[in-house]
């Protein structure tokens, strides 16, 4: 379906009156499920948000654990009532800890491919209406290759692929990866390695990842960093918090903290392609075009 052109032109208007400032946006994904994609979500944007940075984190999981859950948060709107024109984005978001911002995962991201063309130019005016100034925008996806998490990585650029030392987490991080990159063009992967036992199995992890990849696939994939197994971490999420600040001097915590800096180094995106409404706009394309998200 094609976009028609009013539709066009007001978007366009829409992206004129927003604050140039590139946005990096960053989809967390997984092969395997349960290796800590929400974990990594939440404290990298808390710790992103400790350096001063301005961050949303858009929970695109409607996993049972996600990021509401993980946060202790009962939000009272979602997505959902942005696109039935029932709310506002910055109604939507809720406060997270360091003063993150938080888009609730909503049954909304599941419609993104059958917005009527009222609700399509709803969305995006909600985000380009956005008064923050945002750094970052961090997704937390389902795990696996569905089409909703295919939509959030194409449109994202970044992509965090968590992995950690069990059974089929890297052959399953192989296939999102070569699915993104041959069907759906995705070149820049970062591998986070979570639950390493010492340094070495992350970089390890890494390798196995990458040699396969780097085989079969034209792409890059750096190597984002390693969080230790630490049982803080298990502990803060029965706390319902971010280990990063329930915990701040455990070792997954400094963990998330060099991750953050990390990715402080990754180059912004350049300004035509690092606005909000542009990430928008690719999601709900991409969603349109795989015929579901
Ligand atoms: N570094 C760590 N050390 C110890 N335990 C961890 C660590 N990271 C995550 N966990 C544990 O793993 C569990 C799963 O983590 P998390 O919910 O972040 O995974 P996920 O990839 O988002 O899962 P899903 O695929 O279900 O969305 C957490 O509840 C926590 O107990
Ligand atoms: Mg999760």
């Amino acid at each position: 379906m094609l976009i028609n052109r009013s539709v066009e032109d007001q978007a366009a208007g829409l992206r004129r009156m927003v604050n140039p400032k590139p946005v990096k946006v960053i989809a967390v994904s997984s092969g395997k499920g349960g290796v800590g994609k929400t974990s990594a979500s939440v404290n990298l944007a808390t710790q992103l948000a400790g350096l001063g940075r301005e961050v949303m984190l858009f929970d695109a999981d409607l996993g049972l654990a996600n990021v509401d859950v993980l946060l202790g948060l009962s939000p009272k709107y979602n997505l959902s009532h942005v696109i039935e024109g029932r709310a506002t984005l910055e109604e939507v978001l809720i406060r997270g800890p360091n003063g993150i911002h938080i888009v609730p995962a909503a049954s909304g991201i599941q419609r993104m491919a059958e917005l009527s063309t009222a609700e399509h130019v709803g969305l995006i005016r909600s985000f380009s209406e956005l008064s923050l100034g945002l750094d970052y925008l961090i997704i937390d996806t389902a795990a696996g290759i569905a089409e909703g998490v295919m939509s959030f990585a194409r449109a994202a650029r970044e992509v965090l692929v968590v992995v950690c030392d069990e059974p089929s987490s890297i052959t399953d991080a192989y296939a999102l990866v070569k699915v993104l990159n041959h069907d759906h063009g995705v070149q820049r992967f970062h591998v986070l390695a979570n639950r390493v036992r010492s340094p070495q199995e992350g970089h390890e992890l890494y390798r196995k990842l990458a040699r396969a990849a780097n085989m079969f696939l034209d792409l890059t994939i750096q190597y984002a960093g390693a969080i230790p197994d630490d049982d803080l971490a298990r502990r803060a999420v029965q706390q319902q918090k971010p280990i990063s600040t329930a915990y701040p001097s455990a070792s997954a915590s400094r963990g998330f903290a060099e991750l953050a800096r990390r990715v402080e180094k990754w180059p912004l995106p350049n300004a035509a392609e690092g606005h909000l409404e542009f990430f928008v706009e690719r999601l709900i394309q991409y969603s349109i075009d795989s015929g579901g998200a």
